[in-house]
């Protein structure tokens, strides 16, 4: 249960930052009872699949930090960069519109696909509705730099560009992560459970280490597992490790850096690529909860939950949390 003055702490210092209030209230925190029977342990999922704006997904909670400074500094353009069926990519042009901004979104094909669908459907087609600019490039090489020069050429047509990171993935989007474990901690302390273990898709980075960082705050007997979804562990670790840090800092938090558990054997064949067994559990979510999945960040998380619970990789025996960080628009551009 969560220590009640970690809590205020983290509350107050999350006052400190300007933010744009886009989720509204806590997202809801459900037990997945077809499924805790079929597995035969209670799960639970944490809904940010369903934040509000534009289908939903975790990139809303970061934006809220994000579009904020992007305002505070006089922007008129969020430039932000990803995969054609980039969910970070449809949030930030989706928030763009709402706060009457311009959006350029600098794309890439990192599965070299020609499918008519992976081009034009799902979080693509979304981007056209939200009247985002879309630049394509050969590959995301060195994202910063290439939006880096985005903003050169807007700035000569006179627009004040803001670059978002990819995923929105430094320590002030994470400050949206520290507000999901606050609601993770008071929606457990009030429903009376006591998770033995957490899961979220690690990509890049941004809502594990949010998450790392306030849940050892406040849930310091639970374990957070980050299961990769385009690299592996020790690829993976340092870029957890790099934007916790600085979360700490910006948040006055003393102590050592929080333990990154990685589970990397899930994200195969790479990065934006289904798997068999991603599928599987996108297939079975949908049919036993009528719960929606997604190819490339959740279905694959959700195969790494299922399999630690078969190979009992997960530490006693109590409630497991699933974080849910949305995706679905993609399943219209692969399946
Ligand atoms: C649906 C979904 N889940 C998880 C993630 C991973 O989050 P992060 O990039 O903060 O690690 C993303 C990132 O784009 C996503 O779109």
């Amino acid at each position: 249960m969560p220590d009640s003055s970690s809590l205020s702490i983290l509350k107050h210092q999350l006052e400190k930052f300007s933010r744009i209030d886009l989720v509204g209230n806590s997202t809801p925190l459900e037990r997945l009872n077809r499924l805790s029977d079929f597995v035969g342990r209670d799960i639970y999922i944490k809904r940010d699949d369903v934040t509000p704006l534009a289908l939903g997904g975790n990139k809303l909670r970061k934006l809220e930090f994000l579009a904020a400074a992007a305002i505070d500094e006089g922007a008129d353009t969020l430039i932000t960069a990803g995969a054609i069926q980039s969910n970070h990519v449809r949030q930030t042009a989706a928030v763009a519109a709402k706060l009457g901004l311009k959006c350029l979104a600098l794309l890439e094909n990192p599965i070299g696909t020609d499918a008519h669908n992976y081009l034009s459907n799902g979080n693509r087609m979304l981007l056209d509705l939200f009247n985002a600019e879309v630049v394509m490039c050969d590959a995301l090489t060195d994202p910063m730099a290439q939006m880096a020069e985005q903003a050169e050429l807007l700035e000569a047509q006179g627009f004040r560009p803001y670059i978002v990171p990819i995923g929105g993935s430094n320590a002030l989007g994470a400050l949206g992560y520290v507000q999901c474990a606050i609601e993770i901690a008071e929606q457990s302390s009030a429903g009376f459970v006591d998770f033995s273990a957490v899961v979220v898709a690690s990509g890049s980075a941004g809502t594990h280490a949010g998450l790392a960082v306030a849940l050892r705050e406040l849930m310091p007997t639970t374990q957070l597992i980050g299961v990769t979804v385009s690299r592996t562990a020790d690829a993976q670790r340092p870029k957890v490790e790099a934007i916790a840090q600085d979360l700490m800092q910006k948040l006055e938090l003393e102590g050592d850096a929080p333990e990154i558990l990685l589970w990397d054997e899930y994200f195969g064949p790479r990065y934006g690529e289904p798997s068999q067994e991603g599928n599987a559990a996108i297939k079975l979510l949908a049919e036993l909860e009528a719960m929606l999945l997604d190819p490339v960040y959740t279905g694959k998380t959700m195969a790494g939950l299922l399999d630690g619970l078969e190979h009992q990789r997960f530490p006693g025996d109590g409630p497991i949390l699933f974080v849910h960080t949305g995706g679905s628009p993609a399943l219209f551009a692969y399946l």
